[in-house]
């Protein structure tokens, strides 16, 4: 995946994932490193072949690399990290070779992963990265479960994905 190792590669990503494990270096919650964005696009590409959705596999791991890179933003000004994400997303994705098209689609999909509304089909790529995002948390062995600020209905109690 060519475009994608260049994400990997680009100084605004790598920016932006040194100032997020910098801020959460004493975080007992869950992190927002490449652990979970690859859990993430893993587990997003999974619900997009089980439900023969046809979304590009670039495109898929491209949005779950980025859909939390605005956090650096959340952290260091407070701007709320979906729409700081989105603007940070547009900027690498255009750098990385996708399309105004692809990159449309994705930043939409970031920008609304905190919370989906309820018009949107369970077949949209943003509704595959909100649900993939919540998926990828062990909430069932984690050890702030009772402090976590989730609704206990979005915890994770089983393997599911
Ligand atoms: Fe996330």
């Amino acid at each position: 995946m060519e475009r994608v190792d260049k994400i990997l590669n680009n100084n605004i990503y790598n920016q932006c994932m040194a100032g997020i494990e910098k801020a959460e270096e004493k975080r007992e919650f869950c992190l927002h490193d490449t652990e979970h964005s690859l859990a993430v696009a893993r587990i997003a590409y999974i619900i997009n072949l089980e439900e023969k959705l046809g979304f590009d596999k670039e495109c898929i791991y491209a949005m779950a690399l980025l859909h939390d890179i605005g956090r650096c933003k959340e952290y260091e000004e407070g701007t709320p990290h979906h729409e700081a994400g989105s603007v940070i997303a547009a900027d690498v994705l255009k750098n990385c070779g996708f399309s105004e098209e692809e990159i449309y689609e994705i930043t939409s999909a970031i920008s609304s992963h905190k919370q989906i509304s309820d018009d949107v089909s369970n077949k949209e790529l943003k509704y595959i990265l909100y649900r993939a995002d919540k998926l990828s948390r062990n909430c069932f062995e984690c050890k702030m479960y009772d402090e976590c600020y989730w609704d206990e209905e979005k915890k994770n109690q089983t393997i599911t994905i």
